[in-house]
This record gives structure tokens, C-alpha cells and sequence, in this order.
């Protein structure tokens, strides 16, 4: 059984768009590993779209590795991904070319299947381009959910619709275990937050076996890459970071990870934000309150299965300021007779017991997590 929690991998879409080849993905393996984010929980590598031949064999009709970027085909580059420990994905499109072009499994999925699970391959992204006018798109995830079923191997299915036909609706039910909410994400502060601001509603449509995925990180790329766009700063990656862990995304990061930085490597391996992310409950995050004034000075409260709970302050805003977290709206009245004990999660340090309120000072784009739990007075 797979994906009992988000998952967590790497994906070379948001850096290295179609400049992938075996040994870029061979130092991304070795980099997972000597930055410890395997360790961490990083477990697969996953490769994106470009990486086939334009056309299908005439002959056995089977995606053809790209000859020049994969020259010993792909099941050597999955064999050499599983002696890092590491589990290998790749990519393909519900509709008749992906997006960038290249073959889809449109009427292929069963082959397409074989074919993966003959890579070795344990992970599948399906995409949404070209899908015919004429095809249900809900239908081809049924479909390629069921090949998947048959095709002999574990393979956790990552469905990417864009947030297309209600798909939390009826994406549980196709088999899938991760399915795309939004549209693309790109490397900018804009772009991540209002990924984040369009998941009000659809939170709790997440839940162990079958996530709500937010898109691909673009923390640590700084503008660099594929998606690069403005880049971000420190203070934004955190707060990237922080909505992935607190909405319950997988975490598939999307930075150069042969690169990283210790500011990144530091604030993807936290051991505080992965256990809000990780927790086995996988309860939603709701928003437990906004700043009056401010539309995105916001609150948001995640239940844990420890009997803590996770509160996440964001300043989604242009101002540094106040943003008030006020106790009676995460279900604790005046004088019940507890207080709130605070746990800085990205420094580990105790903060301090609040009774009634906590308002902390937040940069603009910045946020504040902590770990809390009840105490009595
Ligand atoms: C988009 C998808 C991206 C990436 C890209 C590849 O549709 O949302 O995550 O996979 O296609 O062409």
C-alpha cells in the first residue's frame, strides 16, 4: 500500500524542463542521497515530460526513450535510481500528446502501463494536454488507473488535471493517490499563494492513500530554471514551505537538488514541518481566523494525531504587521482554564504559554509555525 501519507520526491520539471538526460538524473539520485533528503523522507525521483522520441515505434507502437538523452534506455537509469534506495517515476499524458509535445497514452494506456512497469517504474504523473473534445476526462483516469491495476507493478498514480471537472470528486475512486488542484506553479510569490488562497474548499478532500497535490516546489531555485520566473526569497520559501506542510501536499521538490543551498536544505528536512505534513491523520488545515483589515494575514490550524495541533501565521500581504491569532477561534473560550504552549517549529525553541491570544509581528511574505498544545492554567 502506498502514499498512506503525502507523498515526497524530486521532480525535474520545474529546473530542468526538457534538458534531462541520464546523467543529470544520476546526480540528482547521488544528491538525494548525500543531502540526506532521502533521509528525510524524499523517496522518489521523478521524471517529467520530454523525455520520449516524437513518435511511437511504427512497429510495437511502445514510447521510445529518447535516444540521445536516455542512450541506454530507461530501465538503466531506473535500475541505477533503485540501487540509491531511491524510487523512480516518469510522466505521461491522458490525451494524445503532452504537453510539451510528445506522445500521450491517449488509447495506448494498457501498453503504456506494460511499458512502465517493464522500466521498473513505481510512480506515474498523468497529465491532461490534448485530450480530445470528444473524450471524458474522468474516463481516462478510470482508465489508466485500471492499467496501472494490471500492469504487475506498484505505481503510485499522480493524477494532474489542473483542478479540471471536480476532480476531487471522483479522483479517490479512479485510483489515483496524488491529484494536481491548480494550474501550473511558476517561481514567484504571486503564483504560490494564490495556489495556496484556491485551496479553500478543497482541504478536506485530501486524505491518507490519495492527496491534494499543490503542484511542485519551487523553493531553493531562486529564479533559476524551468519555471524560474522572479524567484523568491528566504523569507517566501518558508512560507511556500510552511502552506505545502500545513494544506497536506506532497512534497516533490522542484530545485536543483545537486545545488541546494544550507538555507533549503535546512528548511526542507525540518523535522517540525515534515511532521505536520507527515502526520498519519492527515486532517485539513482550516482557516482559524483573518486579520480584519487584511485580506492574507491568516491563521490556519492543523490538528495532529499527537494530541498537539500545528498553527501556521502567514502574512500574505505587502505590510510587515501584526497578525492576530485569537484563541477562542481554534475552539479554546476565555477561562476554560487552559492556556496555549507554543513550539517554534522552524527553530525548535519554546516560545512561551498564551492565554487567550498570541499576535506575533510577521514580515510581509513571512509567516510564524509553531507546534502547540493545551496546557492547563
Ligand atoms: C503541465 C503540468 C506541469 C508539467 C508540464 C510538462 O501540464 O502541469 O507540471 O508536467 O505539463 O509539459
Amino acid at each position: 500500500m502506498i502514499a498512506k501519507t503525502p507523498p515526497m520526491g524530486f521532480n525535474t520539471w520545474n529546473t530542468f524542463g526538457k534538458d534531462i538526460n541520464e546523467q543529470m538524473i544520476k546526480e540528482s539520485a547521488d544528491a538525494i542521497v548525500a543531502n540526506k533528503l532521502l533521509e528525510a523522507g524524499y523517496e522518489y525521483l521523478v521524471i517529467d515530460d520530454c523525455w520520449s522520441e516524437k513518435e511511437r515505434d511504427p512497429v510495437t507502437k511502445k514510447i521510445i526513450p529518447d535516444r540521445t538523452k536516455f542512450p541506454n534506455g530507461m530501465k538503466a537509469v531506473s535500475d541505477y535510481v533503485h540501487s540509491k534506495g531511491l524510487k523512480f517515476g516518469m510522466y505521461s499524458c491522458a490525451g494524445l500528446r503532452t504537453c510539451a509535445d510528445y506522445p500521450g497514452s491517449f488509447d495506448h494506456e494498457y501498453l503504456d502501463a506494460e511499458t512502465f512497469a517493464e522500466y521498473g517504474c513505481d510512480f506515474l504523473k498523468y497529465d491532461f494536454c490534448f485530450k480530445p473534445e470528444s473524450a471524458n476526462g474522468p474516463h481516462l483516469y478510470r482508465r489508466m488507473g485500471m492499467a496501472l491495476r494490471a500492469c504487475g507493478r506498484e505505481i503510485l498514480f499522480s493524477a494532474c488535471n489542473w483542478g479540471c471537472d471536480n476532480v476531487p470528486e471522483w479522483i479517490r475512486s479512479a485510483g489515483a493517490h496524488m491529484w494536481r488542484s491548480t494550474g501550473d506553479i511558476f517561481d514567484n510569490f504571486e503564483s504560490f499563494k494564490n495556489i495556496a488562497l484556491s485551496q479553500a474548499g478543497k482541504l478536506g478532500y485530501s486524505a491518507p492513500y490519495c492527496f491534494n497535490d499543490m503542484d511542485m516546489l519551487t523553493v531553493g531555485m531562486y529564479g533559476n530554471g524551468n519555471v524560474g520566473s522572479a524567484g523568491c526569497n528566504d523569507a517566501e520559501y518558508r512560507t511556500q514551505f510552511a502552506l505545502w506542510c500545513l494544506f497536506g501536499s506532497p512534497l516533490m521538490l522542484g530545485c536543483d537538488v545537486r545545488n541546494m543551498n544550507d538555507v533549503t536544505k535546512k528548511l526542507v528536512t525540518n523535522k517540525r514541518l515534515l511532521k505536520i505534513n507527515q502526520d498519519p491523520e492527515a486532517r485539513p488545515a482550516f482557516l482559524a481566523g483573518k486579520h480584519p483589515w487584511y485580506d492574507g494575514r491568516n491563521v490556519y490550524m492543523k490538528l495532529l494525531s499527537t494530541g498537539e495541533f500545528a498553527l501556521g501565521v502567514f502574512n500574505l500581504t505587502e505590510t510587515n504587521g501584526i497578525v492576530p491569532m485569537m484563541f477562542h477561534e481554534i475552539g479554546l473560550p476565555s477561562d476554560a482554564g487552559y492556556s496555549v504552549e507554543l513550539i517554534d517549529a522552524f527553530s525548535g525553541e519554546t516560545v512561551g504559554i498564551f492565554r487567550d491570544y498570541h499576535n506575533p509581528e510577521i514580515e510581509k511574505h513571512d509567516c510564524a509555525v509553531y507546534i502547540a498544545k493545551l496546557v492547563k492554567d
